[in-house]
C-alpha cells in the first residue's frame, strides 16, 4: 500500500542530495519503509481525540523529529510506532510487513522515554544488560556487547557505578546505552533530553548525532525544542493539537556529521525562523480549521 499522498520529503530522494563524504546516510527511497503509516487515527478510551488520521513513511537512515506543541499527540504517534498502543483507525505496517512492531531476529525496534527508568539497585552494567538478560543471550557475550554500548556512550569507566552516583545526563546516557545493546534498527526516542540544562542537552545532541551516523540508525525523535530538532534531524514533521496532525515536513538540508559550528550558521537561524511560525500557527490553529 502506498502512503505517499504529497511529494516525498525524505533527503536524498532527489537526484543529487546527500552525495559525498560529508552526507547523511542515505535513505533508500524506493526501499520499502521501516515504517510506513497509513490514516492512523487514535481516540484514546475516554473519547480524547489524540490523532487525527497521519500518514507518514519513515525510511532508513532518516533522522525525523517529531515536533509541536504540548498535548499534539507527539507522543501517541511515537507510542503507536512503537506498538505500544494500537491506532483507532488506519494502518502501521513495519519493514514492508515483513516484521511486526516488537521485530524479530535482525529487525529491532528500542524506546528511550523522557527519564532514565533505571533500575536503582543494579549497577550500570546489569542496567544495560537487562536487554540481553531477557532475550536469554549468554553472559560472555552479553559482556562484551554491554561493555561496547557503554564505551560508545562513553561510559566505560562508569560501569561498576550505581545510578544514584552519576548526574543526570550521563544516566540518560546509560539509558542510551542500554537501547543501543540490542543493535536496534529503529530507535524511538521521546524526548530524552527534555529534563536537563541546555548545555548538557547540546552535547547530548552531539553525541547522539555521531552515534546515528556511524550506526546508520532509523531514528524517531520528539522535542519541544526547535533548536535541538534543526540541529539533529534530517526532517522534521510540524505537529499541531486539537486534534493532533501533521501540518509539514520540514527537510533539513545539511550535510553530516553536523558539528556545533552549524547552530551558529544564518542556515540554522532561517530554518528556526521558518519552525517557530510554523509552531505559531500550529498553536493557534484548533479543530474548527479542520
Ligand atoms: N494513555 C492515554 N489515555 C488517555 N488519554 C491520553 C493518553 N495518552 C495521551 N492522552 C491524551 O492525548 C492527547 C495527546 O497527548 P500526547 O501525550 O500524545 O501529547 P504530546 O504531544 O506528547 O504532549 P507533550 O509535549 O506534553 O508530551 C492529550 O490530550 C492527552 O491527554
Ligand atoms: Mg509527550
Amino acid at each position: 500500500m502506498s502512503v505517499d499522498r504529497t511529494p516525498d520529503p525524505t533527503p536524498g530522494a532527489t537526484a543529487d542530495a546527500g552525495r559525498g563524504a560529508t552526507a547523511a546516510p542515505m535513505p533508500v527511497r524506493d526501499a520499502p519503509p521501516v515504517v510506513a503509516i497509513a490514516g492512523a487515527s487514535k481516540t484514546w478510551s475516554g473519547g480524547t481525540r489524540a490523532l487525527a488520521p497521519v500518514d507518514l513513511a519513515i525510511r532508513a537512515g532518516e533522522f525525523v523529529t517529531l515536533l509541536g506543541p504540548s498535548g499534539c499527540g507527539k507522543s501517541t504517534l511515537l507510542n503507536l510506532v512503537a506498538g505500544l498502543a494500537a491506532p483507532t483507525t488506519g494502518t502501521l505496517s513495519w519493514w514492508g510487513g515483513a516484521f511486526d512492531a516488537t521485530g524479530s531476529p535482525g529487525r529491532r525496534l528500542a524506546f528511550v522515554f523522557q527519564a532514565p527508568t533505571l533500575m536503582p539497585w543494579a549497577r550500570v552494567d546489569a542496567n544495560v544488560r537487562l536487554p540481553l538478560d531477557l532475550a536469554g543471550v549468554p553472559r560472555a557475550r552479553a559482556d562484551a556487547e554491554v561493555g561496547a554500548a557503554l564505551a560508545r556512550v562513553r561510559l566505560g569507566d562508569f560501569a561498576r557505578h550505581f545510578p544514584r552516583e552519576l548526574s543526570g545526563g550521563m544516566q540518560m546516557r546509560v539509558s542510551i546505552a542500554r537501547a543501543l545493546v540490542t543493535e536496534p534498527n529503529l530507535l524511538l526516542m521521546d524526548e530524552p533530553f527534555g529534563a536537563l540544562d541546555e548545555i548538557t542537552r547540546n552535547k547530548l545532541d552531539a553525541d547522539l548525532i555521531q552515534l546515528w551516523w556511524k550506526k546508520k540508525l532509523t531514528v524517531v525523535f520528539v522535542t519541544h525544542s526547535i533548536y535541538e530538532a534543526i540541529f539533529l534531524s534530517t526532517r522534521i514533521v510540524v505537529m499541531a493539537a486539537r486534534p493532533g496532525r501533521v501540518l509539514k515536513n520540514v527537510v533539513i538540508d545539511e550535510p553530516h556529521p553536523r558539528t556545533e559550528g552549524f547552530r551558529v550558521t544564518q542556515k540554522f537561524a532561517a530554518y528556526a525562523k521558518e519552525l517557530t511560525e510554523l509552531l505559531a500557527e500550529a498553536s493557534a490553529k484548533g479543530a474548527t480549521d479542520l
